[in-house]
């Protein structure tokens, strides 16, 4: 494939330019008019139920939408099903040796799983949960690598209706012992430990320091992975192959209501305390199966589709698990990272099973940009039809990067945007459909209706920018925050709705612009939410690790725009007494965040200062301190108390080098 350099981006590049869906894709799509679109808008309700019915239910629903109690929605009312029988029992008689995951471990060791088999392992660990008491309604933490045990994991849950909350395994001990506290889980599932990057992470070690402090958790479940030693605490801890040895591999699933939980997931936000986004059955499968079959371009006979997220993340959830199986297609799990052992691993993936879908993070494509096209250029990459990104904006540049080196200039990019809450992509290209613009979202899907919206809640004309906003409820959205209402209501549902008019608007916490054709450009968090590396990471979660340790009197922390990671985390630290600000205390600092959150919320850099910028009344002024680590003119400084103060830092942080890794 041509060597596509810096130039030919430039000159490839620009914004005028569009690129309609190629003839020859076209020729194959499944969908390829909009008139999917003009039908959901005309009748939401009866598009969704229409999708709805593709699910195996044990008992049709009785109304379509119930939004008589606004904010708290519910879908598909008195239906009844157990996800699981959509995802694997219904595929058995005709499916049942169809392949549902090709299994690659970092090591280079593979597994194949059929339906039947998946169904099987499911089913002896739904039952092996069920000899350690685990019933409908019982929370389940699950705190592991990417292996196939871990999707198992999810469906035994929702094979006995016991809500899961998995907690994404480069989360510390105490992220993962606050998310057992939260909702009070009864059981965890873990590994001895997980390949990371040519390495092992203890998650056992980590489980335990947690579980030093989780008065609900009963039992523990240890998945045997890195074969390590771990010490195994007699009457809690069960190895996963003796619980699951002697189990049937028939387990009865759970019937469970539409609108009961099937999952909660933790999301940061903007306080300190991450939230239990809530999902529950009917409504979320149909959101997840209706947008991975449409946007993909499903062809679940022939297709190898692969999603390159964790499971800890709700991409991984809804697009490696519950999308992908309920519509019965073979997907890729990969357990590694890009870069081992070679910077080639994704593409001798694509290459090696022949993969139609690809779906990654715009920031993994700059870090391969990054690389050189010397990478894929080495592979035969000619399988792909459709490739996919989520989790941050993308930059047109590595669109078109993207487009052109891995798609082939044949393959139409799709650019998803959604959220934990949303459970479902609700802004993207339909493939055969849409004519695609690089950087931009497009359209929200069918069933979905998105508006840009000014301060005061009113729609800004195409051509101008405000805040994002949903007007209507759709299937797969949070129904609440696990116990805590008042929290769902205030975060999503205050700023924009007016509900003495009975206008219910929900309020994502994304800036967005629509051009004058109406296409959905994203424009970030509007809120103190960081997204490094397409992770969602609160300001003041960091800036709580940070003041945590004993030698820091205060901190502020900002996202910083970053060329590979989207945004850096930039930290502003005020230390105690007589403590010095030199390399080992940044070392130590890094690490205690590290520590506190994992490391996916290590400061990129810190910058010592004697002081914070503050308003008269105390307020930390984050936003200049933007500027100060983005390199901007000062924005107006006037009603800071100690205005000097920002002058001061600006110096200190041009010496400030961000870290490596
Ligand atoms: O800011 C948006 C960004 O990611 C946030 C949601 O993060 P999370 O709940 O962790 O879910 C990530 C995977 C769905 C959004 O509020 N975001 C997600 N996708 C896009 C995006 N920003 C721009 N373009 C996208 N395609």
């Amino acid at each position: 494939m041509a060597e596509l350099s810096e130039q030919t981006i430039e000159a490839l590049f620009d914004e005028s330019r569009t690129f309609p869906p190629p003839e020859e894709f076209r020729a194959g799509a499944t969908v390829t008019s909009d008139e999917i679109l003009r039908r959901a808008e005309e009748d939401p309700e009866g598009f969704w139920a229409e999708e709805a019915g593709r699910l195996a239910w044990r008992r049709k629903w009785d109304q379509v939408l119930d939004w008589s109690n606004p904010p708290f929605a519910k879908w598909f009312v008195g239906g009844k099903l157990n996800v699981t029988e959509s995802c694997l029992d219904r595929h058995l008689e005709s499916n049942g040796d169809k392949v549902a995951y090709y299994f690659e471990g970092e090591e280079g060791d593979t597994r194949t799983i059929t339906y039947r088999e998946l169904h099987a392992e499911v089913c002896r660990l739904g039952n092996g949960l069920r000899s350690l008491g685990v019933k409908k309604g019982d929370r389940v933490a699950i705190y592991m690598g990417m292996v196939p045990e871990l999707p198992v994991a999810l469906l035994a849950c929702a094979r006995l209706g016991a809500p899961h909350s998995v907690v994404f395994g480069g989360f510390s001990a105490d992220s993962l012992r606050d998310r057992i506290n939260d909702c009070d889980a009864k059981v965890l599932i873990t590994c001895d430990g997980s390949r990371r990057n040519g390495s092992v992470v203890n998650l056992k070690a980590f489980a335990d320091q947690a579980l030093a402090d989780t008065p609900s958790i009963e039992s523990v479940v240890v998945l045997r992975r890195t074969g390590h030693d771990v010490p195994m605490v007699e009457g809690r801890d069960r190895w996963y192959h003796e619980l699951v040895s002697d189990q049937s591999t028939e387990c009865p699933a759970e019937e469970m209501d539409s609108e009961d939980i099937l999952y909660l997931l933790y999301s940061s936000g903007t306080t300190g305390k991450p939230k239990g986004v809530v999902h529950t059955c009917g409504g979320y499968l149909t959101g997840c199966a209706t947008t991975h079959r449409l946007v993909f371009d499903l062809k679940p006979e022939a297709d190898v589709y692969w999603c390159g997220a964790d499971i800890g993340w709700v991409t991984g959830h809804s697009y490696i698990v519950y999308g992908p199986l309920a519509n019965g297609c073979t997907s890729v799990l990969f357990e590694g990272v890009p870069q081992y052992p070679d910077k080639d691993r994704f593409w001798d993936i694509v290459e090696k099973y022949k993969v139609t879908q690809l779906y990654i993070a715009p920031t993994t494509i700059r870090t391969m940009m990054k690389w050189g096209t010397e990478y894929p250029a080495k592979h035969d990459l000619s399988s792909l039809r459709v490739i996919g990104t989520v989790g941050e904006p993308i930059n047109p540049e590595a669109w078109i990067w993207y487009h052109h080196n891995i798609g082939g200039d044949r393959c139409p990019v799709v650019d998803t945007w959604w959220q934990t809450e949303t459970g479902a992509m609700m802004i993207s290209p339909l493939p055969g459909v849409t004519t695609l613009k690089p950087g931009s979202a497009t359209f929200p899907l069918p069933g979905v209706f998105a508006d840009v919206v000014d301060e005061s809640g009113n729609s800004v004309p195409l051509g101008g920018g405000g805040y994002l906003v949903l007007t209507r409820p759709w299937p797969s959205m949070l129904r609440t925050l696990w116990g805590d209402d008042e929290r769902f209501i205030e975060t999503y549902w205050t700023r924009f709705s007016d509900p003495s008019s009975g206008k219910w608007v929900y309020f994502a916490g994304d800036g967005a612009k629509r051009d004058k054709e109406g296409y959905y450009w994203l424009l970030g968090r509007v809120d103190d939410v960081m997204n490094v590396s397409g992770h969602r990471i609160s300001t003041l979660e960091v800036e709580s690790a940070l003041v945590d340790h004993p030698a820091v009197a205060e901190a502020a922390v900002v996202g910083r725009a970053d060329p590979t990671t989207g945004q850096a985390i930039a930290a502003f630290v005020t230390l105690r007494g007589t403590a010095t600000g030199d390399d080992a205390l940044l070392a130590e600092l890094r690490q205690h965040v590290a520590d506190k959150i994992g490391k996916i919320a290590r400061p990129a850099s810190i910058v010592f200062t004697p002081e914070l910028p503050k308003t008269r009344s105390g307020k930390i002024m984050r936003r200049l301190l933007k500027d100060v680590s983005e390199q901007r003119q000062l924005g107006d400084v006037t009603t800071l108390a100690n205005a000097d103060v920002v002058q001061d830092i600006a110096e200190r942080a041009k010496g400030v080098r961000a870290a490596e890794d």
